[in-house]
């Protein structure tokens, strides 16, 4: 199709209608010059496709559909392979349904465990988010279908979402909340972005220019379409010239006539207007000329793959005394509604009607298990009746596992949690199944941290997310020991939510919510604190132990241009197959710069049996070392020893081994008599020139030893000399050189060497 000979038979006013939707979920077609309609749908995890009754919110019903686990379970899998395969599984389903957009991922950072659309995002990690994303929107597109990663950008927070703004300092959303998107962006590139409803930094995503056009397209490369959250739009002409090209859903037509009367009234080039709808029917063009709406979907075989899905994802948490896995012949009692209802999806947009889902309790037919409700999600109560009838279930079996975890009304679109706990009513329900039976194992259904006021009281727990309409088949196979659990915790499980280093400042003010906490999301916070955490970032059990060793480097020296490799040998050292999930971090040397202790910037999933080894391989570049300086306004490595970290967990990482990086790009400097002793110093040109003036730059406290009395060399030490000078303005020359230094002489001074 010659897109450009398109639009150059199209009206202003049929252009200005391509830049929003015909409806809830279509975009719109020109009939005359052949541009078909084309169909979005919710997204991410399967698909919401709305046939009559449409909304944004999950509320009226879809077709029925394949529900696969969240993002919140899919990134604890650390496993770009399984995503993939997701993707291609969602794509394949997108192309029988005839859509040509899936709205997802959703990648946006884990900023507090309140944000109420946490189930739905992958990570408090970038670099874990951007990988899960790209190889989600590789598998996905493969299948000629496109994928639309949202919400761009900085929207981490339900609470006044439409109006507030995310204001954070610009190396705060380089080095946190943008990278999920970039990696995307490179490594995939997604056929569509969604922007965020929020502002940033006072400006609307929607119509921020630096954001959707000099970032996202001329720094990043991205190709594609931008399309608005539903009702994301403001100012509409501002948006097109920001390079924002689909509004959704629509204005029933008003804003198309707002940008025909700017582009008549000389207050938007046409030019801009051309881009947007060049980008959208690129897009259109390239899911009709690839549809294949005779795809099968198989949803009984998608059913059995979201169950080894989720199964992939359950993060064993707990296991003391190898309480796990459950021996078939056990008497177990599985108590918790959740076990014969399971969570297994979130609320709002993300909501798909599942075709069928598979409970604990249908899944563990045939093996001795019984089962009591313990507690009614709905009404969010456990009667004395049912909290009795759950202790005398768990007093009768060997094994009591109680399926505890946020009822739907908890965690949702829309609206944020208000605490991080658990219901009352279940907390309540654990402690007195606890209090009867020592083997008690807790499996959870969240979407995000809860506390676990019972945690030394319970033998072990399975955090199995919410994940997808499988989730009971995959949670029986786990505790059963058909599966070995290889999940790892995306996010950190702080011990208390006023621990979240978001808590002073999450929801913010009115409309303004200020980032405080800047880079220090996640583990990056808690490690610089050295805080406790109830779980570490990273971490995850498994039924079999593994073993790291012999870390080498492909060099003990590099350049920021170069790239560097590590290597690891990992050891199933246990007596089941198993799958690893070996992580390195990148440590930063000491500097005046404040960074986190450590950053992910490796990972890799890797099964073994019994005694076997593998060597891990993983690759290091510039930006595995940078960080965004605001000056260069690019990244930026500083020459120093960096150590690179690799193990089991964020907090269990006994392997590390050096490399000396050097980076190649100064920061350019100025100085000026504000300038103090110490930043001139350390820049090795300007203290050579600097050098024979020092002496006399502090005559006056400093004089030399022959002439010292006794009484100065008592009250000031070289060392102490030293120190002061540091912190002295060049100008104090003229106070403390006891008439040695002249201003000619320091303006003589500054001239060298800021040459
Ligand atoms: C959500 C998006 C979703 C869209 C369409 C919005 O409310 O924020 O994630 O894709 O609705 O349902």
């Amino acid at each position: 199709m010659d897109i450009k000979k398109l639009i150059s038979q199209m009206t202003l006013e049929e252009k200005a209608g391509l830049c929003s939707g015909l409806d809830f979920w279509h975009t719109k077609p020109v009939e005359r010059l052949g541009v078909p309609a084309t169909m979005v749908s919710d997204g991410p995890h399967g698909l919401r496709k709305q046939d009559d009754k449409a909304d944004h919110l999950g509320v009226n019903e879809s077709i029925k559909a394949v529900c696969f686990p969240a993002a919140c379970a899919t990134a604890a899998s650390f496993d770009v392979d399984m995503i993939r395969g997701m993707g291609e599984a969602i794509g394949d389903s997108c192309q029988h349904e005839k859509l040509s957009v899936v709205l997802g991922p959703a990648v946006n950072i884990k900023r507090s465990p309140l944000c109420g659309r946490n189930f739905e995002y992958f990570s408090e990690d970038p670099f874990l988010a951007g990988k899960m994303s790209a190889s989600y929107i590789n598998g996905v597109q493969s299948r000629n279908v496109g994928t639309s990663i949202k919400h761009f950008a900085a929207n981490s927070q339900e609470h006044r979402r439409m109006s507030s703004s995310s204001d954070a300092d610009e190396r705060t959303l380089r080095e946190i909340y943008f990278p999920a998107f970039e990696i995307s962006v490179k490594e995939s590139q997604p056929w569509t972005v969604m922007c965020s409803y929020n502002r940033i930094n006072g400006t609307y995503a929607s119509e921020n220019k630096w954001l959707l056009s000099d970032v996202l397209r001329d720094e990043w490369g991205f190709e594609g379409y931008v399309m608005s959250d539903w009702g994301a739009t403001a100012d509409r002409v501002k948006g097109i010239v920001a390079g924002m090209d689909l509004e959704m859903p629509s204005s029933g037509g008003v804003n198309d006539r707002k940008i025909v009367e700017a582009v008549k009234a000389g207050k938007l080039d046409e030019a801009d207007l051309d881009k947007c709808v060049e980008r959208i029917l690129n897009i259109v063009f390239r899911y009709t000329e690839n549809a294949k709406p005779d795809t099968p979907w198989d949803m009984e075989a998608q059913h059995a793959l979201s169950a080894d899905i989720a199964a992939q994802c359950m993060v064993l948490l707990k296991n003391e005394g190898g309480i796990l896995p459950l021996k078939r012949e056990d008497d177990i009692a599985f108590i918790g509604e959740f076990a014969a209802k399971p969570r297994y999806q979130g609320g709002g947009s993300s909501h798909i009607n599942a075709f069928k889902t598979t409970s604990a309790v249908e899944a563990a037919q045939g093996l001795n298990v019984t089962y009591v409700q313990g507690y009614s999600a709905a009404d969010d109560s456990a009667s004395d009746a049912q909290i009795a009838e759950a202790v005398s279930a768990a007093r009768a079996a060997r094994v009591a596992v109680v399926f505890a975890g946020l009822p739907d009304a908890y965690e949702s679109e829309g609206y944020d949690r208000k605490h991080m706990r658990l219901p009352d009513c279940q907390n309540k329900l654990i402690e007195a199944v606890a209090d009867v039976n020592p083997n008690t194992v807790v499996v959870l259904h969240n979407g995000s941290p809860v506390e676990m006021p019972w945690i030394d009281r319970v033998q072990a727990v399975l955090e199995a997310y919410l994940g997808g309409q499988a989730v009971g088949l995959a949670t029986v196979r786990v505790l059963f020991g058909d599966v070995n659990p290889s999940g790892h915790l995306a996010e950190t499980f702080p011990k208390k939510l006023s621990d979240n280093p978001s808590f002073l400042y999450y929801g913010g003010e009115g409309n303004r919510t200020e980032y405080r906490e800047g880079v220090f999301v996640g583990y990056r916070y808690y490690d610089k604190k050295d805080m406790d955490v109830l779980f570490p970032f990273g971490h995850g059990l498994s039924y079999t132990c593994f073993e790291y060793s012999n870390l080498r480097l492909s060099a003990d020296a590099i350049k920021d241009t170069d790239t560097l490799t590590a290597t690891v040998t990992v050891k199933n050292t246990g007596d089941r197959t198993g799958k690893a999930v070996p992580q390195l971090y990148v440590a930063a040397p000491e500097c005046d710069l404040i960074r986190p202790v450590r950053e992910l910037k490796g990972f890799a999933k890797v099964e073994l049996e019994p005694g076997e080894s593998k060597d891990v391989s993983f690759t290091l570049d510039k930006r595995s070392f940078a960080y965004w300086n605001e000056a260069l306004h690019d990244w930026h490595v500083l020459t120093g020893e960096y150590a690179i970290q690799v193990g089991a967990s964020s907090r269990d990482l006994p392997l590390c081994a050096k490399v000396c990086v050097t980076g190649t790009v100064d920061v350019p400097r100025h100085y000026d008599v504000n300038s103090i002793f110490m930043d001139i110093l350390a820049d090795p040109k300007a203290a050579e020139i600097m050098k024979p003036f020092i002496a006399s730059a502090t005559a006056a406290f400093n004089p030399p030893e022959e002439e010292k009395s006794d009484a100065a060399t008592e009250a000031i030490s070289d060392e102490m000399g030293m120190a002061m000078l540091n912190y002295m303005p060049l100008r104090t020359a003229l106070s403390f050189s006891a008439g040695q230094v002249s201003e000619e002489q320091i303006m003589a001074l500054l001239d060298a060497i800021n040459k």
